[in-house]
């Protein structure tokens, strides 16, 4: 993204965006800018009601002052992080071809406790906005004028001189979080015939590169070798290798501020990515079966977190491993009653292929237990449809028996916007996973609560983990906003969880 971002307490540029919240100061400040401006405060005060996304373009004469367009725009009544963001971030999408190169964001109106949420979401959102599904189309004929988004961009963020510094940090960490995202954005929206197993691998290992962590890359041969056979189970009906990939961030070279003789924290992360799911054998209905290239949402949300917490150097110590493959219809494929050993010793008996998410959840939760020995262990998954039907796109499914684990999720998703509710693991969901012919079967055959049978079938390969969280993102991974006609990519988890990482993680114990 080749915008520069410039904090300053100086004159507004002369196109200036400027955010503002539906609370009981609005009328004030209405008349204020009405004031400042030389316009009708009554005018401005009917028109403009700041409703979340709300925009209000006002253009005022030259001899007025420095801005002479002025961009209302709402971020609603909550004023929290998210809608903050998302209205930015629909304005700057919706308006960009307006927009010229140099463009102001004023926050010198919110109250010191506010800005460094408010800078954060400002520079996430405005270059979040630039993000498109596809390219624009090259124009005939004339060329128009650049615009905000193309090279010498300058997003110019006001605030108060007290403020600056506080405002600088914070637009930087948008800024890292703006430029993760829309890569995850593009990860995750990408056909599935062009990120195969082996193509995610080349993203991680890209990414790992640029951000600095470390990313190994284990494939058939490997994966054969490694014993992953449970992920080699659903990758029997695909042409294309399978990929396991093993990553790591130490915090030690990152981190900008010295500490020493600190043990970090070790948190594990293990994403689903499944970059295509037919369902196998069980096929899926075909009606918008291409929303499942983005069954690897979980992989995306722990890259993307790699991502973000390398660049922003934080103090804690990553594991990760992210089990890959497609899922597909083919005469070599796993057949539903077929049994399969697992990296864990555990044998599973695959009763619909169309559950093939926690098969390789299976093998990469176990195997990143055994390696790594995590002290807290996340997993996030496309899993089920059952958690779309019962939360929808509001909140991500988290299951864990930890308390304080859960609470520290659920209060980064309040933090971030991207929200979790606690879901049960009962022993019950777990009495109809038993088989007949194996340790375990994949389904229960059961039309009911699949979300917490899924659940309740990764716990058996965490081997008791005091600290295992699992998050089920199917409903939030991939959603309705105004980048496509249709659904498209959300990024999800990766704000969450880069705020976890950041938080005190005394979860150890249950
Ligand atoms: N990838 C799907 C889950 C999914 C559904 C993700 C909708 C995103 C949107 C998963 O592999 C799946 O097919 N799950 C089955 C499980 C069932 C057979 C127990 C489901 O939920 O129908
Ligand atoms: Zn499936
Ligand atoms: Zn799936």
């Amino acid at each position: 993204m080749a915008v520069k971002i410039k904090v300053h307490d100086r004159k507004a540029p002369e196109n200036t965006v400027l955010p503002l919240a539906q609370d009981e100061r609005l009328a004030d400040r209405l008349a204020q800018i009405a004031s400042e401006n030389g316009l009708d405060a009554t005018a401005l005060q009917n028109d403009f009601k700041a409703e979340a996304k709300e925009t209000l373009l006002v253009y005022l004469p030259k001899s007025v002052g420095a801005a002479r367009r002025i961009f209302l725009v709402g971020v609603g009544k909550k004023g929290n992080f998210s809608d903050f963001q998302l209205a930015l971030r629909s304005f700057c999408f919706k308006n960009k071809s307006k927009l010229p190169l140099k463009i102001g964001v004023d926050l010198r109106h919110f109250p010191a406790e506010k800005i460094e949420q408010v800078a954060d979401a400002a520079a996430a959102g405005m270059l979040l906005g630039l993000y498109q599904t596809k390219p624009d189309e090259p124009k005939k004929g004339e060329k128009p004028a650049p615009h905000f988004g193309d090279g010498g961009s300058e997003l110019e963020i006001l605030v108060a001189s007290e403020n600056l510094e506080t405002a600088s940090e914070a637009a930087r960490r948008g800024q890292v979080f703006a430029e993760v995202q829309s890569q995850i954005l593009e990860l995750v929206n990408r056909p599935s015939n062009r990120k195969t197993p082996a193509l995610l691998a080349d993203f991680a290992e890209k990414a790992a590169r640029d951000c600095g962590f470390k990313v190994k890359v284990l494939l058939r041969k490997e994966i054969e070798k490694e014993g992953l056979t449970a992920l080699l189970a659903v990758n029997q009906g695909s042409p294309n290798t399978p990929a396991f990939l093993i990553l790591e961030y130490k915090p030690e070279k990152n981190v900008k501020f010295k500490i020493q003789n600190v043990k970090f924290k070790t948190v594990g992360l293990v994403g689903k990515g499944v970059t295509f799911d037919t369902g196998g054998i069980s096929i899926k209905p075909s009606t918008n079966m291409s929303y499942m290239k983005s069954d690897m949402g979980g992989a995306a949300a722990v890259l993307g977190t790699f991502m973000a917490v390398a660049r922003l150097g934080l103090p804690v110590h990553l594991v990760g491993a992210i089990p890959s493959t497609e899922n597909m219809v083919d005469g070599a494929g796993a057949k539903p009653g077929d049994v399969f050993p697992t990296y864990s010793g555990k044998t599973i008996e695959i009763t619909d292929t169309d559950a093939e998410g926690r098969i390789i959840l299976a093998d990469g939760l176990a195997w990143l237990v055994k390696n790594r020995k995590p002290d807290v262990l996340i997993d996030l998954a496309t899993l089920t449809g059952s958690i779309v039907r019962s939360l929808g796109p509001t909140a991500a499914g988290l299951f864990s028996q930890n308390d304080k684990l859960a609470a520290a999720l659920e209060s980064a998703g309040q933090a971030t916007g991207e929200r979790l509710w606690r879901m049960p693991l009962w022993e019950e969901y777990g009495s109809d996973l038993k088989s007949d012919v194996a340790d375990l079967r994949n389904y229960t055959g059961k039309l009911h609560s699949e979300a917490c049978s899924a659940a309740k079938f990764l716990e058996n390969f965490t081997d008791e983990h005091p600290a295992w969280a699992h998050l089920d993102i199917a409903g939030t991974a991939f959603g309705d906003s105004e980048f496509a006609t249709g659904k498209s990519a959300t990024a999800f988890g990766v704000r969450l969880l880069t705020e976890f990482c950041n938080t005190d993680l005394q979860v150890g114990e249950k």
